[in-house]
């Protein structure tokens, strides 16, 4: 299957960060994601987008085999730099979480440890992946939060988790995802929890830092006005298959099929835009 048949302007012979393939799940005799296929390319954003219970979780849960324990990969493959994630072993796919792939989830607490200082989590990553001593790694963790734009760093650096707001916890995941120097970054939902006022600051970070580090991120969000922002490739998923997948503004513009199209008539400021933008 060519990966790339709608995505036009992959460089010939690119091949993606992360490709899946024919990749099924179940849970018992359900069928929780039913053959789907996508990739992810260096320096782009794959957007998911889907109703809930469509299978955008157990995609991204899939990649790194943390599946729930009810829940079986049946067939498929996920390359990551080549290298079949369904078959490595444990220990190597270990290494990989956290590092050369990063995730940042909904929730920044439940990623947080909550009785550790903000300077000590992100310099415990940097000592362990980088072999830091702990006052480099302090020191590097103040640059890294200057980097994601945390107000006053090196006073929030010293701050235990319960005393930052939910934009600035997010703000401190995602730069505990960029001490591991990852290539990949899994952002499932990553703002829903955040206060609208904060949503579109938080993803504009994460755009920035994938454009400028040419990181390859999948972006999972059930809302198609934060696709058309923030999205390059887009992929579109309804109850655990891949309907759509292709250029998201050409996705969104002119969508192929029925429930794209049922979606895209939702947000109807995303369609003229999206047309507006096509022609
Ligand atoms: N532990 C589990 N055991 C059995 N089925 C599960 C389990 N976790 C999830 N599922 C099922 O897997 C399917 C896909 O769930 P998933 O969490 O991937 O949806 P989603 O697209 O991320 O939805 P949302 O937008 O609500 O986050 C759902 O039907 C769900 O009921
Ligand atoms: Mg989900």
């Amino acid at each position: 299957m060519n990966l790339w048949e709608n995505q036009k302007d992959a460089p010939p012979g690119a091949s993606p960060l992360l490709e899946i393939e024919g990749l099924s799940v179940c849970a018992g005799r359900q069928t929780i994601l039913d053959s789907i296929s996508l990739a992810v390319s260096a320096g782009r954003t794959t957007g998911i987008v889907g109703e809930s219970g469509s299978g955008k979780s157990m995609t991204a849960l899939s990649i790194l085999g943390m599946l729930p324990a009810a829940l079986r990969r049946t067939q498929g493959s996920i390359r990551f730099e080549g290298k079949d994630l369904t078959t490595m072993a444990p220990d190597s796919l270990r290494e990989l979480r956290g590092a050369a792939i990063a995730m940042v989830f909904q929730d920044p607490l439940a990623a947080l440890d909550p009785v550790m200082r903000i300077d000590d989590q992100v310099g415990e990553i940097l000592r362990k992946r980088q072999g830091l001593s702990r006052s480099a790694a302090r020191a590097r963790a103040v640059e890294l939060l200057e980097r994601v734009d945390l107000p006053e760093p090196q006073l929030k650096a010293r701050m235990y988790p319960h005393q930052l707001s939910g934009g600035q916890r997010q703000r401190v995941v995602i730069a505990m995802a960029l001490a591991g120097r990852p290539r990949l970054i899994l952002a499932d939902e990553p703002t829903t929890a955040l206060d609208v006022s904060v949503q579109a600051k938080v993803l504009d970070l994460l755009r920035r830092l994938q454009t400028e580090d040419g990181l390859g991120m999948i972006l999972i969000s059930h809302d198609l006005r934060v696709m058309s922002h923030y999205a390059d490739d887009l992929v579109v998923m309804r109850n655990g298959q891949v309907v759509e997948t292709g250029l998201a503004p050409q996705v969104l513009a002119n969508p192929s099929h029925d429930y794209t199209r049922h979606l895209v008539a939702n947000v109807p400021t995303v369609h003229r835009r999206m047309l507006g933008e096509a022609s």
